[in-house]
């Protein structure tokens, strides 16, 4: 682990990396005092009521001016396309030190812990690709649909933008994401435990709409085969009602600007609540047929292998989950006190219905505030207040969506799906707080 990953890991929430190697220390040697130091840095939300300080303590940062009230500051269009601070240099994709890169092979996780709101920043939204990445040339980029359809049809990426478009928010969910812990693995931080789950505002074309156009025909042609450009010759199958619905959509658009390339430029697939996999990047191809087509990806892997040996297939819809974010794994709590605990929830299936939060690991339960938007199968942003008393505690979250579905516990999950599988694992997270306010990954059953 690099330094400012053990940084980012060790207090709250960002603007962690606001922290000084000194200040670190200061922690581990129990100093109070660094408390007031690391505060001073840190944004309205860390600052409990009861942290808050009189004026007549003398803070050098409100009796001095800083050199950025005394100096000409940068020019406008310093960078033409604008960065996060340097600041904020610890707050990056990652991966995971226990995962090979096998090839181009690989995942790089979002840093849950240091956001805020419900949308994932296009720079951190989770990677993952089974053959590496390309930047793709849009002018030599063509969408092609055929199968059960009057007129087999070439698009180019001119021809798909002067469609009728629309910009929905929708979370995506590698379904691996959690896989870790199906085998009781406790990864140390909420980025590796639940990174893989990113949420943007997506634009693009119903892919009913360029169907139609194709006059596709929807009586004998229930399923659509979704094929990618890249090396991995990722294809997947979806069932036609899910393209009827009009919620899969052909997407160029993300958060406001084009895709960016490791995440399908010009074009990818976007089926909402249906694990990531299915959201085919660098879409080239859509085929419609009367049946299933059992690809590499549906028949070898993307299975769940259940107790009695067999295997669940074609499970694509991510059911209702959610996870604390803040305080999470790895960071440390800085004193006894008010906390805001914070978190995300969602759903495959439609809207978060509720969410309810344990600090007793799962005895008594309170109900969180759910913040606004809550949007269909787009991540929710949950709240709630703790006044941390300096003892143990085990934090949890427990989310119910608008069908009823609550998240399951690990003792329900296993006993249901038992423990060799890797996939769809949306069970209760628990962290543990000790009283040297450290938080760590720990499992309830
Ligand atoms: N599409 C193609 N063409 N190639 C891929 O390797 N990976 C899939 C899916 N679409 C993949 C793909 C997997 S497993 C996931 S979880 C999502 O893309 C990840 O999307 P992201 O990298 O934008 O987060």
């Amino acid at each position: 682990m690099d330094k400012n990953e053990f940084r980012l890991g060790r207090v709250r929430p960002a603007p962690e990396n606001f922290l000084t190697d000194e200040d670190i220390q200061a922690v581990q040697a129990g100093r109070r005092d660094f408390l007031r130091k690391a505060l001073l840095g840190a944004s309205a939300a860390m600052l409990a009521p009861a942290a808050a300080r009189a004026a007549s303590d003398g803070d050098p940062a409100i009796l001095n001016l800083p050199p950025w009230s005394t100096s000409l500051g940068m020019p406008v269009a310093s960078h033409p396309y604008g960065l996060p601070s340097k600041y904020e240099r610890g707050l990056v994709r990652r991966e995971s030190p226990g995962l090979t890169r096998v090839g181009g092979s690989s995942v790089a996780f979002t840093p849950l812990q240091g956001l805020f709101g419900i949308i994932t920043p296009s720079g951190l939204h989770f990677e993952r690709h089974h053959q590496g990445w390309h930047d793709v040339d849009p002018s030599a980029h063509r969408l092609m649909i055929n199968g059960l359809v009057k007129t087999n049809s070439v698009f180019t990426m001119d021809d798909i933008m002067r469609l009728p478009s629309v910009s929905r928010v929708h979370f995506i969910e590698c379904g691996a994401n959690t896989g870790m812990e199906w085998g009781n693995v406790a990864v140390p931080t909420v980025q590796y435990s639940h990174g893989m789950l990113s949420c943007s505002e997506f634009t693009g074309v119903p892919l009913k709409a360029i169907l139609d156009m194709c006059g596709a025909d929807y009586r004998k042609g229930r399923f659509i085969l979704a094929e990618g450009a890249d090396g991995s010759s990722m294809t997947r199958t979806i069932p036609m009602e899910l393209v009827e619905s009009g919620e899969v959509l052909v997407a160029y658009g993300m958060n406001g600007e084009m895709l960016r390339p490791e995440n399908g430029y010009p074009l990818r697939l976007v089926v909402p609540g249906v694990q990531g996999v299915s959201w085919v990047k660098w879409l080239r191809r859509i085929e419609v047929g009367d049946k299933p087509w059992a690809t590499k990806d549906e028949a070898v892997h993307y299975m769940d292998l259940l107790p009695d040996g067999q295997h669940r297939q074609y499970t694509s819809v991510q059911e209702c989950k959610s996870v604390i974010t803040t305080p999470s794994g790895g960071q440390i709590l800085l004193d006894k006190g008010f906390y805001n605990i914070s978190g995300m929830a969602w759903s495959g299936r439609g809207k978060v219905s509720r969410v309810d939060v344990s600090t007793d690991g799962g005895i008594n339960w309170r109900p969180a505030r759910l913040e606004t938007p809550v949007l269909s199968k787009a991540v929710t942003r949950f709240n709630i207040d703790w006044v941390w008393d300096g003892k143990p505690a085990i934090l949890q979250s427990r989310a119910a969506d608008e069908t009823g579905f609550v998240q399951p516990g690990y003792g329900q999950l296993r006993a249901a799906r038992g423990t060799k599988s890797i996939y769809h694992n949306n069970a209760i997270q628990s962290w543990k707080v000790v009283e040297s306010g450290e938080v760590s990954n720990v499992q309830v059953l």
